[in-house]
């Protein structure tokens, strides 16, 4: 754990990742006394820019809306432990600089062993040459450790993966790697093995005979406003199905691991996924939002190419060869400018037995991730009065009522703290990555062409559930709707 005399380094701190989370994040945990004592943190990107001003960005995302004056004052605390520095990605004198800086600030510390963790919130283009630029400029060889986390997307198919791991590989071990998927520091996709492993009525219907179809749904209200130059280069499957659903579905369809140690969780990960064949084109509905209730098309975005048949919406089924999981889809939905903002896993159970029941609601877990965490299980119970009939009800663990007064942490703030202790468990191992890859890889390459002809999206209003073609699809491949919506 790295406890004493750290530095954090975020690169990339001008961007908007290190803004809206990686800042926020740190301030959350310095602000709970979470960060190592002693800690500094260190910005640096290209923009030229001065301490005062580096500080107004950096917390520009922190929240104090009341004037807390305690929060006030932590500010002012996390502000003068933060420093910036100026310069190039690619230029080994930028990282000398950087490390005359580090060097500097680690001067003070009564130890000579000084632990630096680097977290690249920095576009793909500049992994590499950061990566190895820290290692050859930066990196402490004086019996402290260096450890380096690193954002999505990890490549744009298989081939640009392994291309990927194995440059970076030439400077970082994997104990050193820490690969972030943030969907994995979120508080109810932790939940879920306990939820599976730590109750025996769970376990007990988790599988092929109870359960007919998994949804894990993804959905945003706005759409790429600002992002487009990214967006359409990756589109909605790598930015959201190939990794944040992808996790969520490993986590609820692996075996029991033998222990909560990280290798042991991400063999069973890696196991399942391995598991699941290629995505079939037939398995798949690719959707594109166009202009309605006044919002723009996302082809009225000015950084999208005018003719882009980029999908923004994706729904897909994927399969488990495995004896637990075989014959039940597990389909994976998200979508761009969507009806609202919500991210869920629904586990819909089989029909109960004909005879004396017709027509009966079918029992749904559902787990909400986002907004608003909680845990329902829809059950049927008899309607209370004098006569036997049964109504759709529901248990309910919404968070925000049973645990009044639990702060839930935001994902980034368990992650970086996970990676101070050099815990693996929520981040994504190279083995994972690259099965992960294979899943998807077929169809990536089929939506942009490299077969023939790209496919062309059938296009959803702004604001609407999705392309309507998406209620057949989910019930071709057993969902059922019950009566109350
Ligand atoms: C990011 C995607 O990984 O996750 C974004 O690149 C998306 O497009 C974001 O908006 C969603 O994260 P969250 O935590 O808001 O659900």
């Amino acid at each position: 754990q790295l406890k004493d005399n750290t530095i954090i380094i975020v690169l990339g701190a001008s961007g908007d990742l290190a803004k809206k989370k990686t800042f926020p994040a740190l301030f959350g945990l310095f602000k709970q006394n979470f960060l190592p004592r002693d800690v500094k943190i260190v910005g640096y990107a290209r923009t030229k820019m001065d301490q005062p001003e580096f500080h107004k960005r950096a917390t520009s995302y922190i929240k104090n809306p009341n004037d807390d004056p305690d929060i006030t004052a932590k500010i002012d605390e996390f502000k003068a432990l933060s420093t910036y520095v100026a310069g190039d990605y690619d230029k080994g004198e930028a990282f000398d600089e950087l490390n005359a800086h580090l060097e500097e600030i680690e001067s003070k510390y009564q130890s000579k062993e000084c632990n630096r963790l680097f977290y690249l919130a920095l576009p793909p283009s500049v992994f590499i040459p950061v990566g190895k630029n820290i290692k050859e400029h930066c990196y402490v060889s004086r019996g402290g450790i260096n450890r380096i986390i690193v954002e999505k997307p990890f490549g744009k198919d298989l081939a640009s993966c392994r291309e990927l791991l194995s440059s970076l590989k030439k400077y970082w071990t994997e104990d050193e790697t820490f690969r972030i998927d943030h969907y994995l520091g979120k508080e109810m996709v932790k939940n879920i093995l306990v939820l599976r492993f730590a109750n025996v009525a769970m376990n007990a219907m988790w599988d092929k005979n109870s359960i007919s179809n998994v949804q894990i749904t993804f959905k945003e209200p706005f759409g790429t406003e600002g992002r487009g130059g990214y967006f359409d280069e990756f589109g909605i499957i790598r930015d959201i199905l190939q990794n944040h659903l992808l996790q969520v579905l490993s986590v609820i369809a692996m075996e029991r691991p033998v222990s909560f140690a990280a290798e042991d969780i991400r063999d069973e990960k890696v196991k399942v996924l391995r598991c699941i064949p290629p995505i079939e084109r037939s398995d798949t509905l690719l959707g594109q939002y166009v202009s309605a209730n006044g919002k723009p098309g996302y082809l009225d975005d000015d950084t999208v190419p005018h003719n882009s048949v980029c999908p923004t919406f994706a729904a897909t089924t994927l399969w488990i060869n495995n004896p637990r999981w075989e014959g039940v889809p597990f389909i994976l939905k998200a979508g761009k400018a969507l009806n609202e903002a919500k991210v869920e896993v629904r586990i819909q159970f089989k029909d109960v037995t004909q005879g004396i029941f017709k027509d009966i609601a079918r029992n749904e877990l559902v787990i909400r991730i986002q907004p608003s965490e909680a845990v329902y299980l829809k059950l049927n119970a008899k309607t209370p009065g004098l006569y036997t009939r049964a109504m759709p009800t529901e248990m309910d663990l919404t968070y925000k009522r049973r645990f009044t007064e639990t702060n839930i942490p935001e994902a980034y703030e368990a992650l970086i703290l996970d990676a101070l202790k050099g815990d693996h468990s929520n981040f994504v191992r190279d083995d994972e990555l690259d099965v992960a890859w294979k899943i998807f890889t077929p169809i990536l390459h089929w939506i942009e062409g490299k077969d023939g002809q790209r496919p062309k999206p059938v296009s959803y209003p702004y604001g609407s559930r999705g392309p309507k073609e998406l209620e057949p699809f989910v019930t071709k491949y057993g969902f059922r709707r019950n009566n109350e919506g």
